[in-house]
């Protein structure tokens, strides 16, 4: 896996600014104030600090945005970084603080002398986030690159003595979702995503594959359509995490694990298709918030649980028009091979509720098209029969800065989902899209069991960098459920 930066906390050493390698990070609002790290690098600059931060280019900055001062006289330090800041310190502005420094947190020493300052460990979290670089496949110069340090001078520790640990947890549960996102189809087959999801025993989770001979007899037939024209053998698997009082039911989290989505017999067009390597990302949510859940040792329990299929054409590929038989036990008509994501969610999501009867179910999945034409890049798609508990989560993602954004849910939209020959169809044409495709899952949730679907399509793989992820998979919705789950769950 993709390697955390564990950041440090120290105590401000005035007498060591000197001597510090690499870069040096000093924050700043401009003006004449200056913390006493930021007047020791002026001193030893002999006042280049002080005209940096009073010029005029230094107050047109907006908080987040730096200026560099390489190579500076007086001390060892390659350079000294100046981020503006504001007057008041926001978890918004620390984020950015953070992503400025992550980004070119690669091979060298940072420090950053933070002082007095608040939300540095805000600031730590979101650097070691976009610090992530994904470097599995690439060989020679790339693949050598050596890790950093991020050490920051405070004050006093005390605040943070016990932050370290949890900044760690996050990055790595979102590390993870990330790895899981950005592989290839031809590393991450079904069979290898079990094993990395099995790996998370060792943090204590239990962990269950359900092979292809054992989803047969749960009568999972929607989702093992969807894997029959693939070499990869289909497999759901079963994450619990039983930190919470026992005897409590648990949470639910399910996600589309397809490995890769030619679209199947419908089959995609060519421009982009090798973007499907990515239609796995709700599964990967689902684990990585697995991993963050047992790394912290969350008093909560959780349950995830993927559905891992690849979706190919085949002689042995479903067809459109097939009639296939869910768990739950309604005949649905297969209208096009390339929605095939709900019907993997359909059965997992009947299997959960009826071996666990979760107090609620989160589903995640790159699920539509239409949802990122109704919502672009900027926010996923959130949909529930719930009003609390979608507040709950909208609120998580709010304070984590994750874009969501609800949309209808209605009984109107089933008249599309008619069929002649069937109980229904899987499909229901252009109009409302994301929303047709949430009303077909809904068909699967019990009554009275409270339910969010998450269409992230556009958000769990970007092609332009992030304040807190590089270009690629972002491992959206990893902070959030870990935090609604935090605040909910764990009283
Ligand atoms: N995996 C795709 C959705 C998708 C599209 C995810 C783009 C990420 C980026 C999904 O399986 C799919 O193909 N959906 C179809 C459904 C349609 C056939 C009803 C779509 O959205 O076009
Ligand atoms: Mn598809
Ligand atoms: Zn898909």
């Amino acid at each position: 896996m993709t390697d955390v930066i564990r950041p440090a906390f120290t105590e401000l050493d005035l007498e060591a600014i000197g001597g510090l390698k690499g870069r040096v990070v000093v924050l700043s609002e401009g003006g004449t104030k200056m913390d006493k790290g930021a007047r020791r690098v002026n001193r030893l600059m002999r006042g280049a600090l002080a005209r940096c931060v009073e010029s005029e280019a230094f107050d047109k900055l907006k908080p987040g945005q730096s200026t560099t001062l390489s190579y500076p006289g007086g001390m060892d330090a390659k350079s000294v970084e100046v981020i503006k800041i504001a007057p008041k310190m926001t978890p918004e502005i620390a984020r950015k603080v953070g992503g400025t420094i992550g980004k070119v947190l690669t091979g060298e020493e940072v420090t950053l002398l933070g002082g007095s300052e608040r939300l540095l460990d805000q600031v730590a979290l979101a650097a070691t986030l976009r610090a992530y670089a994904f470097n599995a496949h690439k060989t020679g110069e790339a693949a050598e690159v050596k890790p950093a340090s991020l050490t920051v001078m405070v004050n006093s520790t005390d605040a943070y003595a016990a932050s370290v640990d949890g900044i760690v947890a996050v990055a790595e549960g979102v590390f993870l979702t990330r790895d899981l996102v950005n592989e290839p189809a031809n590393i991450l087959t079904t069979t290898e995503f079990a094993d990395r999801a099995k790996a998370l025993e060792e943090l204590g989770v239990k962990v269950e594959v359900l092979e292809e001979a054992d989803l047969e007899k749960l009568g999972m037939r929607a989702l093992l359509g969807v894997g029959q024209g693939s070499e990869s053998p289909s497999k759901v698997v079963v994450m619990q995490w039983n930190g919470g009082e026992a005897g409590t039911k648990p949470l639910a989290l399910v996600g589309k694990g397809v490995v890769f989505d030619t679209g199947g017999i419908s089959i995609k067009p060519a421009g982009g298709m090798e973007d499907m390597t990515m239609d796995m990302g709700g599964a990967g949510v689902v684990t990585g918030v697995m991993k963050l859940l047992a790394s912290r040792k969350a008093k909560a329990n959780v349950v995830g649980l993927i559905g891992l299929v690849e979706n190919m054409p085949d002689g042995k590929a479903q067809r459109p028009g097939d009639i296939v038989t869910t768990m739950k036990g309604d005949k649905v008509e297969v209208i096009n091979t390339d929605a095939e994501g709900r019907m993997v969610l359909c059965d997992v999501l009947w299997y959960a509720q009826e071996r666990f009867e979760p107090v609620g179910i989160v589903d995640l999945a790159t699920l539509t098209g239409a949802c990122i034409i109704a919502l672009g890049h900027e926010n996923a798609g959130v949909f529930s029969n719930d009003d609390d508990f979608c507040k709950t989560f909208l609120k998580a993602a709010e304070t984590e800065e994750e874009g969501a954004w609800r949309l209808p849910l209605g009984a109107g939209y089933d008249k599309a989902l008619e069929s002649t020959k069937a109980d229904f169809k899987h499909v229901g044409g252009r109009p409302a899209g994301a929303t047709t495709a949430a009303q077909f899952l809904q068909r699967f949730i019990k009554d009275g069991t409270p339910w969010i679907h998450l269409d992230i399509a556009g958000v769990a793989d970007l092609k332009t960098a992030t304040t807190l992820a590089p270009k690629g998979a972002t491992g959206w919705g990893v902070r959030a459920l870990n935090r609604m789950i935090a605040d909910t769950y764990e009283g």
